[in-house]
């Protein structure tokens, strides 16, 4: 390829998705690239790179989406999950016992794996939560991606990454080679088109955000930008997670680690969710003179009890069902044959369909939910 070529993918998967790829990496658009030049009948990137500059947006799309790196897995890094289900959750579920509602964005969410684990774990407390609204989206640039994680199937490989044995069993159907996961818990995620580089207020606003192993991907500014409009975004008292390679230091002041647990913050303002989970950042020591002593500061008015502006329905938790049955006991083993669909509580989706949108046009389609 011709360096003004390469020069000019760079810039435009720069500027279409926020990926840095340094002149050594541009390799990967030859090995990436090549397979969509031929679906799309091209002999050679050259080819290629000049129907990009004519303006194609189709096969804008197609080259931004071949150059995502997708890889994720069922309960990745485990650390994470286990601080939503012991210590995100149990505060949510008192805090919000107003207005029953818990708001879950997965940002990047690739595959799924990472918007199904946070429904499996809801799920184990679905007769606590009867009656709430509970609204998990997943939003990822990569609208192929997107199909695969709708599809919500998965090779033997993807499921023995991170997803424990009960939980492949309680939750999916083995169907030939692969596994697919129940409509309960595919019903509970709502999957859509979405650029982090975009405007997304349409989503509302969210008590956790999973941000994980994308930023990684970006540059200082767009990390920033992205934290700073995430954190807009967010109840007082909500919850960010990023991947283990991330960090708010540094970039955004809008966020403070969240004392002994890595990788989770909470905003930096007052009324911070820190606190609420007792994890309240260390006093500051004292200064070594004594500041003048300040007028008392006005209380904190209390959280509203009822949703925000913007604050979208999610999906309802149905009405009382018949209790969960007794699951089967772990197989250690592949089961042989596809397993028995069990009664599970009612997560109901609202019918109304969601314009799909356009990564490369207007980025977030809006939040009204889609029937799977
Ligand atoms: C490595 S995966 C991370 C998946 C999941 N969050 C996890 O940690 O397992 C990164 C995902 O970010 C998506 N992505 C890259 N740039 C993006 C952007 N500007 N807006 C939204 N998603 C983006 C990619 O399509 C990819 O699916």
């Amino acid at each position: 390829m011709r360096l003004e070529d390469i020069d000019f993918l760079i810039k435009l998967l720069k500027e279409q998705s926020g990926l840095v790829l340094t002149p050594e990496k541009a390799y990967l658009l030859e090995s990436r690239l090549m397979p969509v030049a031929r679906k799309n009948n091209f002999a050679t990137l050259d080819d290629l790179v000049m129907a990009l500059r004519g303006k194609n947006d189709k096969l804008l799309a197609g080259v931004v989406d071949a150059m995502t790196t997708n890889e994720s897995f069922f309960f990745r890094d485990i650390k994470p999950f286990e601080q939503f289900k012991t210590v995100i959750l149990p505060m949510l579920i008192k805090e919000r016992a107003g207005a029953k509602t818990i708001r879950i964005w997965s940002a990047a969410c690739s595959s799924g794996q990472e918007p199904y684990s946070l429904a499996m774990i809801l799920h184990e407390r679905a007769a606590e939560l009867q009656g709430w609204h509970i609204n998990i989206i997943g939003t990822d640039l990569s609208h192929e991606i997107l199909t695969k994680a709708k599809e919500g199937k998965y090779s033997q490989f993807e499921v023995q990454r991170g997803l424990p044995i009960q939980m492949l069993v309680k939750h999916f159907t083995k169907i030939g080679d692969d596994w697919v996961l129940n409509d309960s818990i595919r019903r509970m995620v709502d999957l859509r088109e979405g650029n982090l580089l975009k405007d997304f207020t349409a989503l509302g606003r969210f008590d956790v955000v999973f941000c994980r192993n994308v930023l990684i991907y970006l540059d200082q500014k767009d990390k920033e930008d992205i934290l700073n409009r995430i954190s807009a975004q967010m109840a007082p008292d909500g919850f960010l997670f990023l991947g283990g390679a991330e960090t708010v230091l540094g970039i955004t002041t809008k966020f403070a680690p969240v004392p002994n647990n890595r990788g989770m913050y909470a905003l930096s303002a007052a009324g911070s969710g820190s606190a609420k989970i007792g994890a309240a950042p260390a006093p500051a020591p004292a200064p070594a003179v004594a500041p003048p002593v300040a007028p008392a500061a006005a209380p904190i008015p209390p959280r509203p009890a009822v949703p925000q502006p913007g604050f979208v329905p999610g999906l309802p938790i149905g009405p009382a069902s018949a209790p969960v049955p007794p699951q089967p006991a772990p197989q250690p083993a592949q089961p042989a044959v596809v397993k028995p669909v069990m009664p599970q509580p009612q997560f109901v989706k609202p019918a109304a369909p969601a314009p799909e949108s356009s990564p490369m046009s207007s980025g977030f389609a809006n939040p009204t939910l889609r029937r799977p």
